[in-house]
């Protein structure tokens, strides 16, 4: 039996809340359930979405740059991490050096590579010590810090004319920075990763606390040009996912690089979060677009409760237990909205790539699995094995 299985499971997150952890143990054991079945299904493939309740299509495996082709590996990993079947650590591995055709391509690449190789290398690295996939981690890594923008202290997010653009997901990518500083032993990766935060925490939020999705900056002078909606509704709005991006990644940011203002950010980002999810405990797409047409995203549900989990376990005694029960509202409401259907291979529903558009509203969104699937072993697990710190 795999030893870090046997560690996993000896501690329970302790904390008052309203929902109770055997109810949460017994929908764990379904979600694994049906993760069996459907990687028996896919094998090693690099799922997105479904049609018709089959990953069938596989709409993106044709683009191996594609940002999301980290999860389902990631997925593979937790239920490695769950269950101790080799079964599941073979179809990560296959995925990863399948990956390798999108390292070794280069002209694809972007600042995603964070959650490319989180989830695949660095997840591998971690847990087996393979030495391949620590080259395949600081290969990324390096990469990231090419992307780096000197005279405006942001990591570039896309390639083409964007040479000024950063975004708020930015801060899920840079812990593979600090996880390169400490393998190498090397402090640069560290200072890079602190600039982009500080740029961010910056420039991005309001008074309020909500965080724009997309600034661009001047990429020559480094100025600050405007903020821009991206996936959200508007350019001053609050793109959901955008806000669980803030919470998660300013709490990781953190628990990695260790500055004090990165927790606020993140307790900030938590509280607005909160208060803008309504009485179904499933964040809208927006939330500050109009509520004439409401639109769901459960994916940022599935990363805030990730990020509020993590902050649960830093924050003072008098805090946690808010942390704790609004991890369970939102855990809540995934839980409403996950079909265990034999029809459907996916698991949470209602995910929505974006505000505008119809095409990619209401689905299932194969980050919104893994954030559930990573939610779960940290609400049971004290000592979760995570792969961003
Ligand atoms: N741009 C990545 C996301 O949809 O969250």
């Amino acid at each position: 039996m795999n030893l870090i299985f046997v560690e996993q499971t000896e501690k329970l997150l302790k904390g008052i809340s309203d929902m109770k952890l055997n109810e949460i143990e017994i929908f764990l054991q379904k979600v694994q359930s049906k993760l069996t079945r459907t990687s028996e299904q896919i094998g090693a493939k690099f799922p997105y979405t479904t049609t018709n309740g089959k990953y069938e299509e596989f709409a993106y495996e044709d683009d191996i740059y594609w940002w999301t082709n980290g999860f389902w590996v990631g997925i593979m990993w937790k239920m490695f991490l769950l269950t101790g079947d080799d079964k599941y650590k073979n179809i990560a591995t296959e995925c990863e050096n399948k990956l390798d055709a999108a390292l070794n391509g280069f002209e694809g690449l972007h600042h995603d590579v964070g959650f490319m190789w989180i989830l695949s290398a660095v997840a591998d690295y971690k847990l087996t010590k393979n030495p391949e996939a620590r080259k395949r981690g600081l290969i990324a890594a390096n990469y990231l810090m090419g992307r780096f923008n000197i005279n405006g202290n942001y990591i570039r997010a896309w390639n083409g004319d964007a040479a000024g653009v950063a975004i708020i997901d930015s801060m899920m990518n840079i812990p593979i920075l600090s996880w390169a500083a400490k393998e190498e032993n090397d402090p640069r990766y560290i200072a890079v990763a602190k600039k982009h935060a500080d740029t961010i925490n910056k420039y991005y939020f309001d008074e309020e606390g909500a965080s724009a999705h997309i600034v661009v900056f001047n990429p020559e002078t480094g100025e600050f040009v405007k903020k821009v909606a991206g996936q959200g509704y508007s350019d001053s709005s609050a793109w959901s996912r955008g806000q669980s991006w803030a919470v998660y990644g300013f709490t990781l940011a953190y628990i990695n690089l260790g500055d004090e203002l990165y927790l606020e950010r993140a307790k900030k980002s938590a509280k607005f979060f909160m208060e803008h999810v309504g009485e179904d405990n499933v964040p809208d797409c927006d939330f500050r677009a109009p509520k004439e047409l409401v639109k769901k995203d459960t994916s940022a549900g599935a990363i805030a409760a990730c990020g509020l989990l993590e902050l649960a376990k830093i924050v003072s005694e008098e805090e946690k237990d808010w942390y704790i029960k609004s991890a369970d509202r939102l855990l809540s409401g995934l839980i409403e909205n996950c079909d265990f259907s034999l029809e459907e291979q996916s698991i949470l529903q209602n995910g929505s790539l974006q505000y505008h558009g119809t095409e990619q509203t209401h689905i299932p969104l194969i980050y919104g699995d893994y954030y559930l699937v990573e939610a779960l072993q940290k609400r049971l697990f004290e000592n979760e094995v995570s792969f961003w710190k």
